[in-house]
């Protein structure tokens, strides 16, 4: 008799095993975004997962922890249940720069995600005030390097794609402003419109609009050739700073030890996504540059994580 009980039991197991995986995700899914809404990381998450929802035949929730340059937020994805109903968009600031600017970081990029895939490539662009009083990026550049205690630039917090790029751009034209943090770059680009900060370097995604309004100025765009999407903003090169080219990006993570079967519906959703025609138009009108179909797996991203974090560490200890 006890024979049979324990084979029911395992069938039983194994039954709800397989339900299990066949109905994931039976609950909506939590997708942290590490910064404010409103910014780059948020429109994008926000652009994808509505279509991921779609997918998935659960909705996409997205929750704001914004705080320390993202890495609040991206601590507690770390940590979140493995359980498939967590994850969260990252980026090159979060999952790239912050091990170099954070030396008791909570978490390892490389070692405490599953890789779930690559959304987005985001140029950077070099943007100021309206009346900024420089019309091209020398007059910009030499305006900074005479004016640098008197001027303000906005960043994300320490380790954003922002604040990186922002130190990058300083240590190259020898010039250090003061350093302005918000909860992400859509509060930050609000007190650039209206005047109350002198510059930043952000996103394509979160600028083009802006830049195109007029209320906004943009200096340069820091990749070899111009965006479709802002044909009119010369390159860095074009513009007299060839050394300062950078580019970020933004992918999607799940806690360490997530199920390959939610991982894999998850990258199943999100290609989908970037393979939706009226998607696909809403990310490239903001300037993003789309992965193609090998940069979209799982593994692609784990090794671009890794190199990421390699990259940015002697750049951002000889920057600061
Ligand atoms: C960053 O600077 O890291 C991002 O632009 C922040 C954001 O998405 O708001």
């Amino acid at each position: 008799m006890k024979f049979l009980a324990k084979l029911a039991f395992a069938a039983a197991a194994l039954a709800a095993g397989s339900v299990s995986a066949q109905t994931y995700p039976a609950k909506p899914v939590t997708m942290i975004v590490p910064f404010a809404a409103g910014g780059p990381t948020d429109v994008i998450a926000r652009i994808v997962g509505e279509h991921m929802s779609r997918t998935l035949g659960q909705q996409i929730v997205i929750e704001n922890v914004a705080g320390a340059g993202g890495t609040t937020g991206t601590t507690r994805a770390a940590q979140a249940a493995n359980d498939g109903y967590t994850i969260m968009m990252g980026h090159m600031g979060t999952h790239g720069a912050a091990p170099a600017l954070y030396p008791n970081l909570r978490y390892d990029p490389t070692k405490d995600f599953e890789p779930i895939g690559l959304a987005a490539g985001t140029p950077i662009l070099i943007v100021a005030k309206k009346a900024f009083p420089a019309n091209d990026l020398k007059s910009f550049t030499d305006h900074v390097k005479a004016n640098a205690d008197k001027l303000n630039l906005a960043h994300a917090g320490v380790g954003s794609v922002s604040h990186s790029t922002g130190i990058l751009l300083g240590s190259m034209i020898g010039a250090k402003p003061t350093m302005v943090p918000y909860t992400g770059t859509g509060p930050a680009l609000n007190d650039l419109v209206s005047g109350q900060v002198d510059f930043m370097t952000d996103q394509i995604v979160n600028v083009a609009e802006q830049i195109r309004a007029g209320t906004i100025r943009a200096y340069a765009i820091a990749t070899p050739t111009r965006s479709p999407a802002l044909p009119d903003v010369p390159t860095t090169t074009e513009a007299g700073l060839p050394q300062y080219q950078v580019s970020a990006w933004n992918a999607m993570f799940a806690p360490k030890g997530t199920s390959a079967d939610a991982v894999a519906k998850l990258n199943d959703a999100l290609r989908k996504a970037l393979a939706d025609e009226a998607t696909r138009k809403r990310l490239l009108d903001l300037g993003a540059v789309l992965p193609s179909a090998d940069e979209q797996t799982p593994a692609w991203l784990g090794a671009f994580v890794a190199k990421e974090v390699e990259r940015w560490n002697p750049v951002l200890k000889a920057a600061r």
